[in-house]
């Protein structure tokens, strides 16, 4: 039996392993599809939909992400319906967060035509930036909620599950259990979550320190002390980064 499935992506022919995704067939294929909560290092959760493609004999549009490959698809990777599908997500992201450091989805604006930092006074998320601990940031007018920090915390590297969400809708926020500081969580200051943040809304603070030009070793006694006073000894800070 074979090992591999083929389909077509934009009329070019793709082979890919059985169990492949859309989303791998069209990167096989070398065609530019914008993904946003979906990453090589987290589990395709299908929630932002800018990976849609269009199936042919398929009515609905299909997230790329999530959608299994199947022997003899053929798959359409631009249109003008999904240009148009993709310029409406974009453009309600751009109204609603600060993507100022999110630099793939600013590519993506750019090529379909959309402005980036067009800030809609009325939809804009007011949530003031979290500071409950001596490493990281998490700065919640960057937030898309992707999913994949919370994602990385748990079961797809960390298996420490500090994080989660929090409220329903419109007031949804990553958070920890009962909101608690992380040094009260299971956190271990690994900086999984920050490595895999699109947004920049996830900042470690020596970096954002390092950036301001204060120097490296004003930072570390700055961080030891800050432990100290607020108690986590798994993530001490050790050494020169240079
Ligand atoms: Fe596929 Fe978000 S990347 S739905």
């Amino acid at each position: 039996m074979s090992e591999s499935l083929r389909l077509t992506i934009d009329g070019q022919e793709v082979s890919v392993p059985i169990g492949a995704t859309l989303s791998e067939a069209v990167e096989a294929a070398g065609q530019p599809v914008p993904h946003l909560c979906w990453s090589d290092h987290t589990t395709p959760m299908g929630l932002c939909r800018l990976c849609v493609v269009e199936v042919e004999g398929d009515g609905p549009l299909r997230p790329a992400c999530v959608t299994p490959v199947a022997e003899g698809m053929q798959v359409g990777t631009q249109s003008p319906r999904l240009t148009r599908t993709r310029q409406i997500l974009l453009d309600l992201l751009n109204s609603t967060f600060d993507l100022s450091e999110a630099d793939e989805l600013v590519q993506s604006m750019e090529s379909h035509g959309i402005s980036p930092g067009r800030p809609d006074p009325e939809m804009r998320r007011e949530l003031a930036v979290r500071d409950d601990n001596p490493a990281f940031i998490r700065d919640y007018a960057k937030c898309v909620l992707c999913w994949r920090c919370v994602q990385v915390c748990a079961d797809d590297a960390q298996y420490t599950f500090a994080l989660t969400l929090a409220d329903r809708g419109y007031h949804t926020r990553v958070s920890t259990s009962f909101d608690a500081p992380l040094p009260a969580t299971t956190c271990v200051f690994c900086g999984q979550c920050v490595g895999t943040c699109p947004t920049g809304a996830l900042k470690g603070k020596r970096e954002q320190l390092l950036g301001q030009g204060i120097p490296w070793q004003e930072i570390l006694e700055q961080t030891r002390v800050e432990f100290r006073k607020r108690g986590s000894p798994a993530a001490a800070p050790r050494g020169d980064p240079s």
